[in-house]
């Protein structure tokens, strides 16, 4: 299947009488309206071209025609087929029989809810909900342009975090809509994985913003994940668990297949999201406290916020499939899972130690090495496995802070009461 662009939607309409345009070309001299605004906008030549066939005389008949037919369909119309999927669709959902995954029970009844804190978390998504051009990049670009504004490293830092960021956002939007959502079984969390689809659409605009505002190479920028090893190390290892699942074919319902949407799970939420982010977002967020980038290290902030709670939602959702399935979590396959996490872990550090081959912004690749352990073991006890570090520190406790929604709520809550997107559509 293709993908649809409004040139599709404007097709629509000439094919239903393609024959009437050929036999009935209009003379240039009795262009309508219509025409000659489709002469100037090229891209619209179709809706004219639609529209010029509503003049000739076939059109009554034709539109009689597709009126009894369609009325005919509707008559002969059985519900039975469109529900035949539904294997209870003739009964109503109760919540015990909903499941996360391999559950049978109808997925277009919303409520009732077995699982509040999914959709607890689409509403403190939707609550949260922010734009990249709110906020001001002024001082940024300023900056950024300025001979001396940065240092050659912290250039380095600002480079290789949109460059990884702004493809890495896409590969867990891409992950999410064509290989978790359809697996997961139950309509509460793909109400909030829909709202975390949207996020990653948002979070992909807002690198595209910085990149823009800042007059980056945009080439550049966005194959780094191809072209720098620290970043491509990171982006490959995430792939490899997308493709195990991208085939559309792909079901669960066995156990291989049940641990193979776990693994999954685990690389994306608990590793990309829960680990791979927190190098560069420490990076740009110190230089944001330090009064450099502060547009960008702001965007970053809400980013941050958001993927907290993807990461939230994330572990959450692993741990009631462990609930619900307790022999997916066997001995065998938590070694496999603790191995996962320090392979993310690995990868972080070589990352961290790419990007900052020297002390820069008050942290250097010793302390973030330190930070990521800290992280790592924080990863593994939300998942119930054993910690692998012994006495590693926070040395960042600082970003605890920025993560946390409910310490600054200036933001949201200035800017939640009065979001009004629709002031910018023009019909
Ligand atoms: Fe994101
Ligand atoms: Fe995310």
């Amino acid at each position: 299947m293709s993908i649809l662009s409004w040139d599709d939607f404007e097709d629509d309409a000439p094919k239903q009488a393609p024959q009437a345009n050929k036999s009935a070309p209009v003379e240039p001299e009795k262009k309508t309206d219509s025409q000659v605004v489709s002469d100037a906008q090229p891209s619209s030549q179709n809706l004219a071209a639609a529209q010029s066939v509503g003049t000739h005389s076939n059109r009554t008949t034709d539109s009689t025609d597709s009126l009894v037919r369609a009325s005919e369909s509707l008559k002969n119309l059985d519900v039975a087929p469109g529900l035949e999927e539904l294997e209870m669709g003739a009964q109503r959902v109760l919540v015990d029989d909903k499941a996360m995954i391999n559950c049978r029970a109808d997925l277009n009844q919303l409520v009732p809810f077995k699982y509040e804190w999914a959709w607890q978390k689409y509403l403190d998504g939707c609550a949260n909900h922010w734009m990249p051009q709110e906020i001001n990049m002024t001082h940024d670009i300023a900056l950024w342009k300025s001979e001396n504004g940065l240092t050659e490293d912290e250039r380095i830092i600002v480079k290789r975090s949109l460059g990884f960021f702004s493809t890495a956002d896409s590969l867990v939007a891409n992950n999410l809509v064509l290989a978790i959502y359809r697996l997961i079984t139950n309509p509460e969390c793909r109400q909030y994985i829909l709202r975390q689809a949207f996020e990653e659409a948002i979070h992909t605009h807002a690198y595209q913003y910085c990149i823009e505002s800042l007059g980056m190479d945009e080439g550049e920028i966005f194959n780094m994940y191809r072209e720098i090893p620290s970043v491509a190390r990171k982006a490959s290892w995430g792939l490899k668990y997308t493709q195990s699942l991208s085939d559309p074919t792909f079901k669960t319902g066995t156990p291989e297949d049940d641990q193979r949407l776990l693994r999954n799970l685990i690389a994306f939420y608990c590793v990309l999201e829960g680990i791979f982010f927190y190098c560069g977002f420490t990076q740009i967020l110190s230089m944001g406290r330090r009064n450099k980038m502060s547009g960008v290290a702001e965007q970053f902030q809400y980013i941050l916020r958001d993927e907290s709670m993807h990461l939230n939602f994330g572990i959450d959702m692993i741990n009631q499939i462990k609930i619900e399935n307790p022999h997916l979590w066997s001995a065998e396959f938590q070694e496999e899972v603790i191995q996962m996490i320090l392979e993310g872990t690995m990868l972080e550090i070589e990352y961290a130690r790419d990007t900052m081959p020297r002390g820069v912004l008050g942290m250097n690749a010793a302390m973030m090495e330190e930070y990521l352990k800290f992280i790592c073991n924080r990863r593994l006890s939300q998942l119930g496995l054993p910690e692998q570090f012994a006495g590693v520190n926070n040395p960042f406790q600082w970003m605890s802070e920025m993560m946390d929604l409910r310490k600054e709520k200036n933001f949201f809550e200035t800017r939640v009461t009065d979001y009004q997107t629709g002031g910018a559509l023009s019909w």
